[in-house]
């Protein structure tokens, strides 16, 4: 069986951005720590590091991981197959937002495009209860969502000022309790739905 650690360090290498130790560590105690977390959705699987990671945690979790590249998306089945997680993570080769299922999750984990947070909360939405939680990463973009000056590049800019909108709006939305941790992984938000 392939080392996680080597996914995780030849991803980096390769700059694919797999999800920061310390934002890892917490979602994963935040799994352990919550036994009712069965069914997990994941918007952006890059090479399944996360998904493993995750599917890790009890023998009896699933992981639908959702992906728009082919070549992250065909170097993620290898993966899931190389640990024999094939029957609990789900990969899906697809854009996050047009993904469609009826199946309710207990935790959904954005990790996808960051322009489309928003987007992705409200189209999956219905495929959670009161009780289900999102976990999104990302939200403080190296610190330049707070302060744009780090950043020299307009797109950039552009996307961390929508990422900004994003999570006023979410710390506003009465239908979830949210608790925002600006020095986990990029900037890692809880959002557990009340309503
Ligand atoms: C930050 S990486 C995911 C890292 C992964 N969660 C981990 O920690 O191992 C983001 C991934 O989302 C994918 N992505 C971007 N836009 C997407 C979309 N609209 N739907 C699904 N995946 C998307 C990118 O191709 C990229 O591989």
């Amino acid at each position: 069986m392939k080392d996680i650690r080597k996914i995780h360090d030849t991803a980096r290498e390769k700059n694919i951005p797999v999800m920061k130790n310390s934002g890892m560590s917490f979602l994963l105690d935040y799994i352990r720590d919550h036994e009712n977390i069965r069914d997990i959705l994941e918007c952006g699987t890059a090479v399944g590091y996360s998904a493993i990671r995750m599917a890790m945690v009890r023998w009896d979790m699933t992981v639908d991981t959702l992906e728009t590249d082919p070549g992250m998306y065909e170097q993620a089945c290898r993966n899931i197959r190389e640990f024999h997680l094939e029957d609990r993570i789900h990969p899906y080769l697809c854009d996050a937002a047009l993904f469609e299922t009826r199946k309710i999750y207990d935790l959904v984990f954005v990790d996808a495009a960051k322009s489309q947070y928003q987007r992705y909360l409200e189209h999956f939405y219905n495929n959670t209860v009161p009780g289900s939680v999102f976990i999104f990463d990302n939200l403080s973009f190296h610190g330049i969502v707070d302060d744009p000056e780090l950043s020299h590049n307009r797109s950039t800019v552009q996307m961390t000022r929508k990422i900004l909108k994003f999570r006023d709006r979410l710390l506003k939305d009465d239908r979830f309790e949210t608790v925002y941790y600006p020095d986990l992984g990029d900037g890692v938000a809880v959002s557990k739905r009340i309503k």
